[in-house]
């Protein structure tokens, strides 16, 4: 399906999206530039940043890339600078850089979860007071990507329901400080999406994909293109009233709760 916002939307505006080389943050980062944004990408590595700056120009954006890592907060801080220096002060950031993967706790590392917690809820601390100076006041949007694990309990994802909870009452407590800037703080919770590197995680068969379906209301697995659109529908004038709000996008997953692993779809990782 077409986006239903129009050429011109974020025309004259900049956009700076942290993991947004690929998956979900590529989708959302290609929206922006779709709907006349200037876009700016930021993720760890070189080549995926080269690879998401050519698609973004080849569709048409004024678009730069960054190979940063959140975990790096003066490498972060940079990135913004140079962002600002190219394609000027941004309206809207999207945090969206995440690490994840399947893991018991009683075999967990500790710097196992630290990492996902580091890379997660740290760095959404690091791109958004990285952002800060770098923000248009008085009409600026950040959005978090949490997730499902943010509000349910997931197993063998302790790390990762720790590190997206606390995305969570980060980004309330930060719209709570910024709104007197004109800063909007929202984030959302994408379900299971098709052909993102999580779900081929945490659904890695047609057979478990059938019965993760089966449960959802929605009968069907997201598309990108659909957490893209309520991500432009955030950071737009229509949502000019709406902070601290944490939004599933999941097909009515939230209503049925539990993740793949704890309702016994996969088995217990080795
Ligand atoms: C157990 C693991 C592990 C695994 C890494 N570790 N992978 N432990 N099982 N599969 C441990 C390591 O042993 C190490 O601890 C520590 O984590 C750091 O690992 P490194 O590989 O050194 O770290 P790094 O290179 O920084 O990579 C971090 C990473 C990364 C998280 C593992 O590779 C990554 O981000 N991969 C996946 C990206 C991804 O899937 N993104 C989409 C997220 S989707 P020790 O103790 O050995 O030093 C999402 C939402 C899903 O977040 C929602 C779906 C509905």
């Amino acid at each position: 399906m077409k986006s239903i916002f129009r050429e011109g939307v974020y025309a004259g505006k900049a956009v700076f999206v942290a993991g947004g080389t690929s998956g979900i943050n590529l989708e959302v980062a290609k929206g922006f530039a779709a709907s006349g944004a200037r876009v700016s990408v930021m993720s760890r590595k070189q080549d995926n940043v080269d690879a998401a700056v050519q698609q973004l120009k080849t569709a048409g954006a004024e678009a730069i890339g960054f190979a940063a890592d959140v975990r790096d907060f003066d490498a972060v801080k940079q990135a913004f600078v140079e962002t600002e220096a190219a394609i000027g002060k941004v309206s809207v950031i999207v945090s969206g850089a995440a690490g994840n993967f399947v893991a018991p706790a009683e075999k967990l590392s500790p710097n196992g979860f630290k990492t996902v917690v580091d890379i997660d809820l740290v760095g959404s601390f690091h791109v958004m007071k990285a952002g800060f100076d770098h923000l248009t006041q008085g009409d600026a949007s950040i959005v978090n990507m949490s997730a499902p694990q943010s509000s349910h309990p997931y197993a063998f994802q302790s790390h990762v329901c720790s590190a997206k909870a606390g995305i969570d009452m980060l980004t309330k407590a930060l719209a709570l400080e910024w709104g007197r800037y004109g800063i909007r703080v929202n984030a959302i919770q994408p379900g299971p999406i098709d052909g993102t590197e999580g779900m081929e995680r945490l659904s890695p068969t047609p057979e478990i994909r059938r019965q993760i379906e089966g449960m959802l209301p929605l009968k069907r697995y997201g598309e990108k293109q659909e957490i893209a659109d309520l991500v432009l529908f955030l950071c737009s004038p229509a949502a000019r009233y709406i902070t601290g709000a944490i939004i599933p996008c999941d097909g009515g997953q939230a209503l049925v709760g539990g993740g793949t692993v704890s309702m016994g779809l996969i088995p217990t990782p080795k």
